[in-house]
């Protein structure tokens, strides 16, 4: 086993994990932020992304032993004093989920594209999202969603 020590949503975890044990596995079980979701565990679907040191990552595709010392933003971690973050609150006004497996992750990535790229275009969008998939297909109002956390449509 080995002892990391990690942030997560702004409280700092000390835990012993096993050297194969996957970021996502963590969050969830260790640490009990269930909102971030399996969804293919092959790094395929992006239902597991979270931010590491404030860029998205998805949580299947890295050690728990590579986060030590670093600062990790779950879905859990956005909202403040009550309030949703701006793109939790996009989603929600834009309809953009329908069973809701993969709007962690899509809310996620989102995020990460806004902080790259403030002002994209649909395309833009459509190419910042590829690595996560809705199997419910609503990306229609995802796409929506973000423009509107960005600030209109372009
Ligand atoms: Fe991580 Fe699908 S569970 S990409
Ligand atoms: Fe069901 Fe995206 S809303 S997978």
């Amino acid at each position: 086993m080995t002892r990391i020590t990690v942030k997560v949503d702004g409280t700092n975890y000390t835990d012993e994990v096993e050297p194969r044990t996957l970021l996502v596995h963590y969050l969830r079980e260790q640490v009990g932020k269930t909102g971030t979701v399996v969804g293919c565990d092959t790094s395929n679907c992006g239902a597991c992304t979270v931010h590491l040191d404030g860029v998205s990552v998805k949580s299947c595709n890295v050690l728990a032993v590579q986060v030590d010392g670093g600062e990790v933003t779950t879905i859990e971690g956005l909202a403040q004093n009550g309030e949703l973050h701006p793109m939790q609150q996009a989603f929600h006004e834009c309809h953009a989920l329908q069973c809701g497996y993969c709007t962690p992750g899509m809310i996620m990535q989102s995020i990460d594209l806004l902080n790259n790229n403030p002002h994209p275009s649909e395309q833009e969008i459509r190419n910042g999202l590829e690595g996560n998939l809705c199997r419910c297909t609503g990306y229609h109002n995802i796409v929506k969603a973000v423009q509107q956390a960005a600030g209109g449509a372009k």
